[in-house]
């Protein structure tokens, strides 16, 4: 095994969960974890055809239960009929796995105008946590659980150009993005102390999924492509630190931290800018129509 592993024993039974991008890669296997603990997960993804495929693999296990249900982060209009298709079937959340992302997408923007990385990975996912907040409030121990990357330590905010038509590098932009999501979880926390959610931000490490198409399928760089799988988790190994924050008893308590390998690690100063953050959240409020 490359990695920690999550050694939790807990089990899940009546407890829902949400995963966006559950349909492969970490968000798959951690679906297939929660599921063998007993939970109800719910498989929020753009394409339902591979949702229910992936929905049909997971329920050969014979436990929990799983559902899908039609959710694309580009489109602030889909996070909102999700939200309410959800309401309609469930009555609390326990736990929301912010996973579906991005990486290396050529220039395009989402249906709200937004730059595809910022859009999907950052701002998708604060309106779908607003707009679950009452859900999640029902629960007994609710926890949110952001799949980041330590790459948002090279991530900058630049208020005036996050459309990114001036100055646009795929790879910035995916760290710009992953430093939003940080700064996000550190003030969701702050702004969350009088509720018992608590909120985790993961880097799950290299891991050998299809989130690097965009990349490795250029001419110049599919030869790193081998190496990569060669030192790279396995998604089994990969999910290991965001199965860890949904379900630990460790973490029960814990909010607003970073984690990798199953345990909790320093934040960079990138995401300790509270400021910044605060800045980051009124700017997002708007953006997303949370605020006129
Ligand atoms: N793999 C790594 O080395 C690594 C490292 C650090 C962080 N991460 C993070 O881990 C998370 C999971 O990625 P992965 O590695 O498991 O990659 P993956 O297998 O490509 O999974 C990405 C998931 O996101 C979904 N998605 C993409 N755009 C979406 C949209 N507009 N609306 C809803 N869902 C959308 C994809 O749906 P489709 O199947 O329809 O495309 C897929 O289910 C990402 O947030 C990524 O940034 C991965």
């Amino acid at each position: 095994m490359k990695g920690a592993t999550c050694t939790s024993p807990v089990k899940l039974e009546g407890k829902t969960v949400i995963i966006t991008g559950g349909n492969c890669g970490i968000g798959f296997e951690t679906a297939r974890n929660l599921l063998l603990r007993g939970a109800r997960v719910i498989l929020a993804c753009r394409d339902l055809n591979k949702a229910k495929s992936a929905a049909e693999q997971l329920s050969e296990l014979g436990s929990g239960v799983v559902l899908v249900e039609k959710l694309d982060l580009s489109s602030f209009d889909s996070i909102r009929t999700f939200c309410k298709n959800i309401k309609q079937h469930i009555t609390s959340l326990d736990i929301l796995i912010n996973n579906a992302g991005v990486y290396f997408h050529p220039y395009a923007e989402t249906e709200d105008g937004l730059e595809m990385h910022m859009g999907v990975n950052y701002f998708g996912p604060f309106l779908l946590t607003h707009l679950l907040l009452e859900l999640l409030k029902k629960s007994d121990s609710p926890r949110v659980v952001f799949v980041g990357s330590g790459i948002y330590k090279y991530g900058k905010i630049d208020f005036n150009n996050t459309i990114r038509k001036t100055f646009f590098q795929k790879h910035n932009a995916y760290g710009d993005s992953k430093l939003a999501c940080a700064l996000f979880c550190r003030e969701f926390s702050n702004r969350m102390s009088d509720t018992d959610i608590n909120i985790y931000y993961v880097h799950p490490g290299p891991v050998n999924t299809d989130i690097g198409r965009n990349l490795f399928n250029s001419f110049l760089w599919k030869p790193m492509h081998y190496l990569f799988k060669l030192f790279s988790k396995t998604c089994v190994e990969g999910c290991q630190t965001v199965v860890y924050c949904a379900v630990s008893e460790e973490t029960k308590d814990q909010s607003g931290y970073y984690y990798s390998e199953c345990q909790r690690d320093e934040w960079a100063n990138q995401a300790l800018d509270k400021q910044l953050a605060v800045k980051l959240w009124n700017f997002s409020e708007k953006v997303t129509g949370l605020i006129e």
